[in-house]
């Protein structure tokens, strides 16, 4: 399963794994995979403690960190994270508020017992956020690659990154995204099909990939979207990506951290339970389909504000549904993308990529000898 790439980031095996959890991300580079730590939701000294586990825990094995630069949002151009989040809250429509706080009132979630800390409302979703991220990782040493959502990464960045000695990359839902990031430097682009968990667009895997592939051949492409099989990873270098990067599967592993509720309600799921909501976060995020993401699409009801906005409605919500996950199922932010109908049980990580490996191995072969069946 070597590709040229593993070479490069001196890994093993080109799966990639992005995770909010430090245990996965550790466990998928011991493993021999790529594990990158989703920094989004992390203040920066939360992110160097984090950092520092992975170090400890990784032995001598590289990892990532993904920061969320959007190409576009409000606010863009201040640089201050005070006065950025300042000047947001101030934009946040009260109706808004009062919207959520209803739909979590009416459907008996409870709200934070009092002292208990809320979620950040501002997340690292911005230049002015993300770059004291970028400045905690990059005193890393295992960490080798940077990956921007959302958007080709500022030039600054780039170059930061590429002169501290890393790689970076950056996801993309279409083409014309792929080229501005091989334009703009990136070195190794994650096409991801619109069945993928989290923010995604809307062209499906198996349509974006090649194009994607062919739109900025030969910089490296890993495929994205949908894959929680060997069987797929054999498919997606088949079409000449090399390498894959998945999401959605490292939710439910065994080293994951998530209320037993949510768990369940993951596992229970099937393909069709999932839906493009832009209601949590403001850019549309494919996510468990539920009472929350049906009332911001009702006509009548207000309509979701933009990224970062929507998260500074909704970031209380985020936050009491977690921690009261058994009375929140109805409400609560699930993202995961449409491959949640193959994640049927809770296995460990090393398990998971075992299995993806020996899945692959017989695809191949499969591969040959069905043809070799079919010419004799
Ligand atoms: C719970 C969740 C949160 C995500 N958050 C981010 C993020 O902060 N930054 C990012 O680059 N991608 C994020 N993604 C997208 C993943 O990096 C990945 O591209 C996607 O999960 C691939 O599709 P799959 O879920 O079908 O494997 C997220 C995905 C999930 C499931």
């Amino acid at each position: 399963m070597r590709t040229p790439l593993c070479t490069t980031l001196g890994i093993d095996l080109p799966i990639f794994a992005f995770s909010h959890c430090r245990d996965v991300v550790a466990a998928v580079s011991r493993a021999g995979g790529f594990g990158v730590l989703g920094a989004v939701g992390f203040p920066p000294d939360q992110l160097e403690i984090e950092c520092r586990w992975i170090d400890e825990h990784v032995g001598d094995r590289p990892y990532g960190v993904d920061i969320v630069i959007p190409g576009k949002y409000e606010g863009m151009g201040e640089t201050d994270p005070a006065k950025l989040e300042a000047m947001l809250l101030a934009a946040v429509p009260e109706e808004h508020r009062r919207f959520a706080d209803k739909l979590l009132a009416d459907h008996g979630v409870p709200k934070l017992p009092p002292g208990e800390k809320p979620v950040n409302e501002l997340l690292g979703w911005t230049a002015a956020t993300a770059n004291p991220q970028i400045d905690v990782a990059l005193r890393h040493p295992k960490v080798k690659l940077i990956a921007n959502a959302l958007g080709t990464p500022p030039a600054d960045v780039i170059e930061r990154v590429h002169a501290s000695g890393r790689f970076m990359a950056a996801l993309c839902g279409a083409p014309k995204q792929a080229r501005a990031h091989r334009e703009a430097g990136i070195d190794v682009i994650v096409a991801q099909g619109g069945e993928g968990g989290g923010h995604t667009g809307d062209v499906g895997s198996v349509v974006l990939w090649p194009q994607v592939i062919d739109a900025v051949a030969p910089t490296p492409v890993l495929a994205a979207g949908g894959i929680g099989s060997g069987r797929q990873i054999a498919a997606a270098l088949a079409m000449g990506a090399q390498g894959v990067w998945t999401g959605s599967i490292w939710l439910t592993v065994a080293e994951a951290e998530a209320p037993p509720a949510q768990r369940d309600a993951l596992l229970a799921a099937t393909s069709r339970d999932t839906v493009r909501s832009r209601s949590f976060t403001g850019k549309p995020c494919r996510m468990l389909r539920n009472a929350w993401t049906d009332a911001w699409d009702a006509p009548g009801n207000p309509k979701p504000l933009g990224m970062p906005l929507q998260f500074m409605v909704t970031a209380d919500a985020v936050a009491r549904t977690h921690r009261y996950a058994d009375k929140a199922k109805d409400v609560m932010f699930n993202p995961v993308g449409q491959v949640v109908g193959m994640m049927n049980e809770v296995r460990p990580v090393k398990d998971v990529i075992y299995r993806l490996v020996e899945e692959y191995l017989e695809a191949v072969e499969r591969l040959q000898s069905v043809t070799a069946a079919g010419a004799s």
